[in-house]
């Protein structure tokens, strides 16, 4: 009888949209609620992270996507250094990614087009002449199904989604996972796994849209940033690399030294609308998970570091937000309100032999790990 009344409790939680804690242990904890429904039935959650610091991560499995994530200033106060919704209508509407995980390739691939063991496929082209993130249905419009692990004592969550052969035109079934961990050091780790059935191509990355002063909070122009990259690979006016892998050096592109994103941001080159979507070389090579890039913003303090084991990082300034889009703060996100640092295999890849390869094979495992370190001076 107990045991029933227990069990009607927590479905009345669960069914409530209430909390309700999964997993918790060494002062961190896991809670998980409903995020409600999509347009086709499909039931969403909602899982906050909790670390004994009381930084908080919440990643619903619409898209696998981090939805808050609030972080201490160097007074202690903490805000939500994220952009996104309030709520799963404003995810399913249309918006450039926010938060979510893309797959089953990041970036663009030129025309849509590749060829895997002599064969031609074509993909979707969403974005002008080129497939974009995973095509019309991508991996960040999938509800995934979750579970709470522990990695390393701290209570974490895996995402786990399974892409049909020839789903959105790639071949092979691929499972992917995405394990979020929010650490006691004020990390929020992204472990990456895929496998499949039949050669493919993969590229997982996160797309979430950082403004370290908080969600709503005016441009990223005045943030400082280092990028840990001497070569970026340059772009077409459709924004497919050339091939070149060229020198940062002396130019617009480089971060090796601190500065501020809105510095030189007028005078980058090419057809991205005033503002940075380029995708850098890092120094470090990839395959070990490496530091890869610093922010900070000045009047709060915060620091943001990045560490991967990718080769490359897309950093993208936020240049087609134009006012259209309203977010969780009420405030209506303007051009340069918040940027992204995509860790990926460089865009296009599978059409540049001299790029590092995205093709999986059955048999093996694709791993991919990316931290954001948060602190503040
Ligand atoms: C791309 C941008 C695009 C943005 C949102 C970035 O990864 O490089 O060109 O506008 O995603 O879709």
């Amino acid at each position: 009888m107990k045991h029933w009344i227990a069990a009607a409790a927590l479905l009345a939680l669960a069914s409530s949209g209430e909390a309700q804690t999964v997993a918790a242990s060494k002062g961190g904890r896991v809670d998980k609620s409903s995020f409600g429904t999509t347009k086709d039935g499909q039931a969403v959650d909602l899982y906050t992270l909790t670390n004994a610091n009381g930084v908080v991560a919440k990643i619903t499995t619409y898209g696998a996507l981090l939805t808050e994530l609030h972080v201490p200033d160097r007074t202690g106060a903490a805000a939500d250094v994220v952009l996104g919704f309030k709520t799963l209508q404003g995810y399913e509407g249309d918006h450039p990614y926010f938060g979510a995980t893309i797959g089953r390739v990041a970036n663009r691939i030129a025309k849509g087009r590749f060829r895997l063991n002599g064969q031609e496929y074509t993909l979707a082209t969403n974005n002008g002449p080129n497939h974009l993130h995973g095509g019309l249905k991508g991996f960040d419009k999938r509800v995934w199904k979750a579970q709470p692990v522990s990695v390393g004592g701290v209570p974490a969550v895996r995402f786990t989604y399974t892409s049909a052969d020839m789903e959105e035109g790639y071949p092979g079934t691929l499972t992917a996972t995405v394990t979020y961990t929010l650490t006691h050091a004020n990390e929020l780790r992204l472990e990456y796994t895929a496998t499949t059935d039949k050669p493919t191509i993969v590229n997982l990355t996160n797309h979430s849209y950082f403004n370290l002063a908080g969600d709503g909070q005016g441009t990223i122009l005045d943030h400082e940033l280092t990028i840990m990259a001497d070569r970026y690979t340059p772009v077409d006016d459709t924004l497919i690399p050339t091939g070149e892998i060229a020198s940062v050096r002396g130019s617009v592109m480089d971060f090796n030294r601190s500065t501020p994103i809105g510095a030189r941001i007028r005078e980058v080159p090419g057809p991205a609308p005033g503002g940075y979507d380029h995708n850098y070389v890092l120094s470090h090579g990839g395959g070990v998970l490496a530091m890869s890039a610093t922010v900070r913003e000045p009047k709060s303090g915060r620091v943001m570091e990045v560490l991967t084991t990718e080769p490359g990082v897309q950093l993208y300034t936020g240049n087609f937000l134009d006012g259209t889009l309203t977010g969780k703060a009420g405030v209506a996100y303007q051009k340069n309100g918040g940027f992204c640092l995509e860790t990926q295999h460089f865009p296009d890849s599978i059409n540049r032999p001299n790029f590092p390869p995205v093709v999986l094979q059955p048999g093996r495992t694709y791993k991919s790990t990316t931290v954001y370190r948060f602190s503040a001076r």
